[in-house]
């Protein structure tokens, strides 16, 4: 059986999302780099093998990044999965799990990368908004698409409203992307392109708002 293993920051409603979604593979373990991460308390429950490595402990980048790939591959996972894992990794960690490492983001991207995505959005006035699932490289935000879902952003729309609406998205779409990268229908090619094996063709436009 194959095998995953999810890295968390804080709340942990993406790997609470990604547990519930009976996947086809183990959840290994559930890593936070913040002992009071409240997700390490929702896996614990679960009864997820958990894992705590505190990157205040560390004094560089890189030396957090190499004792977390140590525990990483004490699970030997098929699949890393980053949901809301609030560090930026090192190239060398990116590149041993090249293919493997996966990050949902709350933007369309490449539109919002970094941090408040949804005041990023707000700001600059778009009309549809959402959530991107992609392989994760040494480029910030930037590694290939495998899947997005889209929003319409309303005009009463504040941060709050407007990130509960691409939440509720993101608990969709990372259960749906991992499922299909588990069961092999969803690659990276080794020119950097997904690669879709079983595609279900989307052939409507979006339309936000849409005007009759
Ligand atoms: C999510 O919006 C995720 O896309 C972003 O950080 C947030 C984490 O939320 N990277 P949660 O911990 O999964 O509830």
């Amino acid at each position: 059986m194959k095998s995953y293993v999810i890295l968390i920051s804080g709340r942990g409603s993406n790997m609470d999302a990604l547990l519930d979604a009976n996947l086809p593979g183990q959840c290994a373990a559930v890593i936070s780099n913040k002992p009071d991460a409240a997700g390490i308390a929702i896996a614990a429950k679960r009864g997820i093998a958990t894992r705590v490595l505190d990157h205040r402990g560390f004094a560089s980048r890189e030396a957090f990044d190499e004792a977390l790939a140590g525990i990483v591959d004490e699970y030997a996972p098929h699949l890393i999965l980053l949901a809301g894992f609030m560090r930026i990794l090192t190239t060398p960690f990116v590149e041993r799990y090249l293919g493997r490492l996966l990050n949902i983001h709350p933007s369309l991207l490449p539109a919002f990368p970094g941090v408040h995505t949804h005041a990023q959005a707000l700001d600059a006035g778009v009309r549809i908004h959402g959530c991107t699932v992609h392989y994760v490289t040494p480029a910030l935000d930037g590694g290939p698409i495998i899947a997005q879902a889209a929003v319409p952003v309303l005009g009463c729309d504040d941060v709050t409203t407007l990130s509960a609406r691409v939440l509720k998205e993101e608990h969709r779409l990372y259960p749906a992307v991992a499922n299909a990268v588990l069961r092999g229908q969803v690659g990276l090619s080794d020119t950097g392109r997904v690669t879709v094996t079983e595609e279900v063709s989307l052939t409507e436009a979006l339309h936000a708002p849409h005007f009759a």
